[in-house]
């Protein structure tokens, strides 16, 4: 197993020998290695299992530092710069050539951000190189928001665990593009598309796709636990047809009376979507853990962070 602390100068030093650190955002935990070397980065696509066509996320601490391992980058990315960094947002940009091909899998733009989270900030502040991190789990299943998360699936495969408590957050970050000067989201994620078109107009949204070619990894089934999940209408007419069967159910801010409580999870009995949003990567974990037959759950309001959510949910549905 890993170690787990809040050591930032042992994370900086394993991180400084080419070493894979976990460390802590307010969306989900990153497995971190320097981006800009490709050996390093290497480690993180074979210790998660991860296909070497899905490109990784450099996350580093100012708008400087971005300026030095990417290029022309759009005046609307300021903006949104401005607004949502640090915070739940990665932005396309066209890569400097500093950034080797196996941290963007050989595509002509790098995902970048700026993560909120006080102990990742301080140890980025410290590095002279961007973090390659995709999210700290092995490929295909649900995000860590917790450091314990990381170490139940992935200790064995690195060094230290960075323990910076709850993700805030809980879902991954809004990812941004630009076509012509337009911005594009090509996933859904911690930042409500009505936050971004508050400061750049109107965007389309590229995130259904399963063989998006501007995001290899965003494909169809992912998030996924063991048990199938099935996503229906109404969750009372769902328990009825699956009666029978060891049913868990995923609700938003209601459960049943007729299922054991401990195979129920609630995302947020007042029915917030930010609440939900922290809750939903926990409440599929823990799910997964009670020897279901399968899970059944509904669509949440798609207004806010409840597009991401719903985003999740219908990937973590998806089968192949
Ligand atoms: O919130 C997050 O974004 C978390 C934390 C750790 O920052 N990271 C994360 O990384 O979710 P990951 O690798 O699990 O998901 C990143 C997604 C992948 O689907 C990948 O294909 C896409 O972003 N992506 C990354 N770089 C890209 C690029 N240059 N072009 C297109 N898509 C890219
Ligand atoms: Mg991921």
């Amino acid at each position: 197993m890993a170690e787990i602390g809040q050591d930032i100068q042992q994370a900086k030093a394993l991180l400084e020998a080419g070493e894979l650190v976990a460390i802590p955002t307010e969306t989900v935990y990153g497995l971190a290695a320097n981006g800009l070397n490709a050996k390093a980065a290497a480690k993180i696509f074979e210790a998660k299992n991860r296909p070497s066509f899905d490109p990784l996320i450099c996350h580093t601490n100012s708008m400087e530092k971005v300026e030095s391992f990417t290029t022309n980058i759009p005046k609307k990315a300021y903006a949104l710069a401005e607004k949502f960094w640090p915070g739940p947002m990665t932005m396309l940009l066209d890569r400097a050539p500093v950034v080797p091909d196996l941290t963007v899998s050989g595509l002509g733009r790098v995902g970048v951000r700026i993560p909120d989270h006080e102990l990742t900030l301080s140890l980025l502040e410290q590095l002279d190189f961007p973090l390659a991190a995709p999210s700290a789990n092995p490929f295909g299943y649900i995000s860590p928001t917790t450091a314990a998360h990381v170490n139940d699936q992935l200790g064995e495969k690195i060094n230290y665990i960075i323990d910076g408590g709850h993700s805030e957050v809980g879902i991954e970050s809004t990812i941004i593009g630009f076509e012509n000067d337009e911005a594009i989201i090509y996933r859904l994620g911690g930042l409500s598309v009505e936050e971004i078109e508050d400061v750049v107009g109107p965007v389309k949204i590229n995130a259904h796709s399963s063989s998006n070619p501007a995001a290899p990894g965003m494909l169809k089934s992912h998030y996924a636990p063991s048990c199938p999940v099935i996503l229906g209408e109404e969750l009372k007419a769902m328990a009825q047809q699956y009666a029978g069967k060891k049913v868990g159910v995923l609700g938003f801010d209601y459960g049943l009376e007729n299922i054991p409580a401990e195979d129920q999870f609630v995302l947020s009995v007042r029915g917030d979507l930010n609440e939900a949003a922290t809750r939903l990567f926990m409440g599929l974990r823990y799910l997964d853990g009670q020897n279901l037959d399968l899970i059944i759950t509904t669509l949440v309001p798609d207004e806010g962070l409840g597009r991401g959510i719903n985003d999740r949910l219908k990937r973590s549905a998806a089968k192949g």
